[in-house]
């Protein structure tokens, strides 16, 4: 019997970082009057039970890929590195209006990357930072020297603007961040994990299938519904507010930092009483910035977090090199949490 022989593989871990971060928000701003046209409630209900002043629509004619391209270009320009360099797309959305093909391929071509790795994920606000995780261990095993990371969704489109619970949290936009090699660590272990009994928390009100026999209906001459995305507010909030600051707790200790360390802390912007619940579980330092980009933008889901940060960045709140605790969470229920190296 002849034996195998032995595959080829990497024989050292290398570490990874962020080396660019890019952001992008529609231009069309959208007040809380404009979204209680259609829904009973008032400026003062939402600015206060969500911390919510304005958040961004996307135009009709303009999607999720041409979001991200936005996001990336602007993430590759500030990490120094041509198109051509990325090897692998990890785009994270649950707003592609397509099953199949996912984004991230369409993306590439947009971008001019020839034959990259490309997939889209689907774990919804804690999308980008599953992404990171991915992204961190496949420069560190070697599987690509750049992976493009991006956040990205158009929430308008799958909102129910007649929805009183959910139509005033959602917004658009894209954020990106390159990954690549590094001398030292710049992504700490994620802690991350999944309550799949818990999936009609924040759920696509129908499945696409279920539209099939309505459309199939002999002489159907009403509207169909649409599966816009609803949720169980309290539901979601009460486990945000309980569960999340552990995990968040669990991801500075996997860094081996504590929050003293901190130079910025980045939730997911899911609803500012949430971010505030955090701040105060974790017990964090006042000299630690905390975003808070959910007052101008909404909930953006996947592109919260790359958001928030690269704001913090850019009006100089957070250091740049300075170390930032980023946690995701939503529907699935799912989360993930990792301390970075903000590039
Ligand atoms: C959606 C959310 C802001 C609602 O806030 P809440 O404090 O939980 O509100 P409740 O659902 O308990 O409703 C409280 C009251 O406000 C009313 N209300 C609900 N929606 C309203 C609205 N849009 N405008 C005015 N009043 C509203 C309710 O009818 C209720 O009235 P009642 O006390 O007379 O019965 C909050 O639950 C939330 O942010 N949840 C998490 C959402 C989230 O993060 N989603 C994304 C996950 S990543």
């Amino acid at each position: 019997m002849s034996t195998s022989p032995t595959l080829a593989a990497p024989t050292t871990l290398r570490h990874a970082r962020i080396l660019g971060l890019g952001g992008y928000r529609p231009e069309r701003v959208v007040t809380n009057e404009e979204i209680c046209r259609y829904i009973d409630s008032s400026d003062e209900w939402i600015q206060q039970r969500s911390g919510i002043v304005t958040r961004r629509f996307a135009r009709e004619d303009e999607s999720v890929i041409d979001m991200a391209e936005a996001a990336s270009r602007q993430a590759l320009d500030r990490a120094g590195l041509e198109a051509g360099q990325i090897d692998a797309i990890l785009v994270a959305t649950v707003s592609h209006p397509y099953q199949t093909p996912a984004a991230a391929p369409s993306l590439a071509v947009r971008l001019g990357i020839t034959d990259p790795a490309a997939i889209d994920i689907s774990a919804a606000c804690a999308g980008y930072c599953y992404a990171i995780s991915l992204a961190n261990d496949m420069v560190r095993a070697g599987t690509a020297d750049h992976v493009l990371v991006v956040g990205v969704e158009k929430l308008s489109d799958f909102t129910d603007k007649h929805d009183r619970g959910s139509a005033f949290i959602f917004g658009d936009g894209a954020g990106a961040a390159v990954v690549g090699v590094s001398d030292t660590p710049g992504i700490g272990p994620t802690v991350w994990g999944s309550l799949g009994d818990k999936y009609d928390a924040i759920t696509q009100r129908e499945a696409w299938t279920d539209l099939r026999p309505a459309m199939e209906e002999p002489g159907r001459t009403e509207a169909i519904s649409w599966p816009s995305f609803v949720m169980q507010g309290q539901t979601v909030f009460r486990w945000a507010v309980f569960s999340m600051a552990p995990v968040a707790k669990r991801a500075m200790e996997a860094a081996g930092i504590t929050s003293a360390d901190l130079g910025a802390f980045v939730p997911h912007q899911a609803n500012m009483r949430i971010t505030d619940a955090m701040v105060k579980a974790l017990d964090l330092p006042e000299h630690v910035p905390v975003a808070r980009d959910i007052a101008e933008t909404g909930n953006t889901s996947a592109a919260s977090v790359p958001l928030a940060m690269s704001r913090m960045l850019d009006e100089g709140e957070a250091p740049h090199g300075g170390l930032a605790l980023q946690i995701g969470f939503g529907a699935g229920l799912v989360y993930a949490a990792q301390v970075v190296v903000m590039p």
